[in-house]
């Protein structure tokens, strides 16, 4: 049977030491890292994952500013939002929780943070830095992923990395960073042809596709990692069930390790969040970021 990688401990460990490192921040140089998340509309799951945000902000001892618009928002009003945060100074981090409605064009407004303040490593300028290896904000999803594939794996040097999924919030950046990593990285999709065959020469398996147990247990490698990132709502038995994109059951019979969902990835991504929040505002303020 795999081995459980526990990404809810973890992420309170990573928490635990942003919070110490707010704390310094706050006695040693005077301020306070801040992050400001904005809200269209009123989509439940995004709702819920805002208002973690908020609470996991100010419990690690950081400013923390909500903007809760209505759905029919033009999207000059969004983007004069973006503005004023972008030039506030006490603002280090912005996020811009998505889906935004169909009428507001997303590429326009994530364009429109300023690169320091993208806490979501969205804008093209910190997706460039990150594919050609310079220091950057870096999505926070795929660095929880990663972070949890080292502390099970140690060292993921030559390993053979299978990303399923090529998006730009999850897909994409987890395989430049596996490629930083030095991991030999394939990136499948929905068209890729024959993909157990393809699974199955990774040792780590980092699924982000968005359906539902799709990945089966004779799919994978004995013994292999298996990151999963999807959080799909399903019924089943006529209740409601939160599952990934791993089919658990036979998943866990042949891996060597694997996160479970709920309670792998998910908590790992505010926690990065946190921690990216921090990094901006030390790099706001020309200081070195404290270890966390
Ligand atoms: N919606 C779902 N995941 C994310 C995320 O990581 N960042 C933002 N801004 N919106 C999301």
């Amino acid at each position: 049977m795999a081995k459980l990688i526990d990404g809810k401990a973890f992420a309170e460990g990573l928490r635990g030491r942003i919070a110490k490192a707010v704390a310094e921040l706050k006695a040693g140089q005077g301020f306070t890292p801040g992050l400001a998340v904005v809200l269209v509309g009123e989509d439940p799951a995004s709702k819920v994952y805002v208002a973690n945000k908020a609470k996991q902000t100010v419990e690690v001892g950081m400013n923390s500013w909500e903007y809760k618009l209505p759905a029919e928002t033009p999207e000059a009003e969004v983007l004069a939002l973006v503005e004023k945060l972008n030039a506030d100074p006490a603002v280090h981090g912005i996020l811009v929780q998505l889906p935004l409605p169909k009428h507001i064009d997303s590429t326009k407004v994530l364009t429109a943070i300023s690169p320091a303040k993208d806490v979501d490593g969205f804008h093209v300028v910190n997706v460039g830095k990150l594919s050609t290896g310079q220091d950057s904000l870096v999505p926070c999803t795929p660095v929880g992923s990663v972070m949890l594939a080292r502390d099970v794996l140690g060292k993921l040097d030559g390993l053979e990395a299978v990303v399923i999924g090529r998006s730009n919030i999850v897909g994409k950046p987890v395989a430049q960073l596996l490629l930083a990593e030095n991991c030999t990285v394939t990136i499948a999709h929905s068209r890729t042809k024959d993909l157990p065959a393809v699974v199955r020469r990774a040792d780590l398996v980092i699924a982000a596709v968005g359906r539902p147990e799709m990945v089966k247990g004779d799919w994978l490698k004995p013994g292999a990692c298996v990151i999963d990132v999807g959080i799909n709502r399903i019924e089943r038995d006529g209740k409601g069930k939160l599952v990934g994109d791993c089919d658990f059951a036979s998943c866990e019979k042949v891996a060597g390790s694997i996160t479970p969902v709920p309670g792998g990835v998910g908590p790992m991504t505010i926690a990065c969040l946190l921690y990216n929040t921090v990094k901006a505002a030390c790099a706001a303020k020309g200081i070195r970021q404290p270890e966390m």
